[in-house]
């Protein structure tokens, strides 16, 4: 079975009560219970796990190694400017898929430069939780091809 690591960034664990009107009022274990469904249905292993720290972050994602065939990623704010975060990902050439809830070129000016974009297989922008539902389903086809 693909084996697909989940990684969702800072702040993400205030979904449902952190600007609703552009995040959604899903909570992170509802959007969680949404991609653990379709991870069933589509017959993918999932795991999933929040960071509020960069390190953290950086230790799962090295982790990822030998644990996963591809990671779906929603960095959060790292997404702009964390280098580190970019770095390790490219370090362990596990293909990845960067999400996000909000498409962030429609947003403010420091929001739409992704430095994670360009070591990622592609990027899932606007669809709210469905994001990383679309997220989960590119990740499995990046394997299968
Ligand atoms: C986000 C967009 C980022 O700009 C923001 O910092 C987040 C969430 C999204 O999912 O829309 O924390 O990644």
């Amino acid at each position: 079975m693909i084996r697909i690591l989940v990684i969702h960034g800072p702040n993400l664990n205030l979904l449902g009560e952190r600007e609703p009107g552009i995040y959604g009022l899903s909570s992170l274990a509802e959007i969680d219970e949404m991609i653990r469904q379709r991870a069933a249905e589509i017959e993918v292993d999932v795991r999933i796990s929040q960071f509020n720290s960069e390190g953290e972050m950086i230790e799962e994602i090295h982790a990822a190694r030998d644990s996963a065939d591809a990671i779906v990623i929603n960095p959060g704010a790292f997404t702009h400017y964390s280098i580190a975060i970019r770095d390790a990902l490219a370090s362990v050439g596990v293909p990845t898929v960067e999400v996000h809830l909000s498409n962030i070129h429609a947003r403010e000016e420091f929001r739409q430069k992704s430095v994670i974009a360009p070591i990622s297989a592609g990027q899932i922008s606007g669809f709210g939780a469905y994001s990383y539902v679309l997220g989960l389903e590119a990740a499995k086809k990046l394997r299968e091809e």
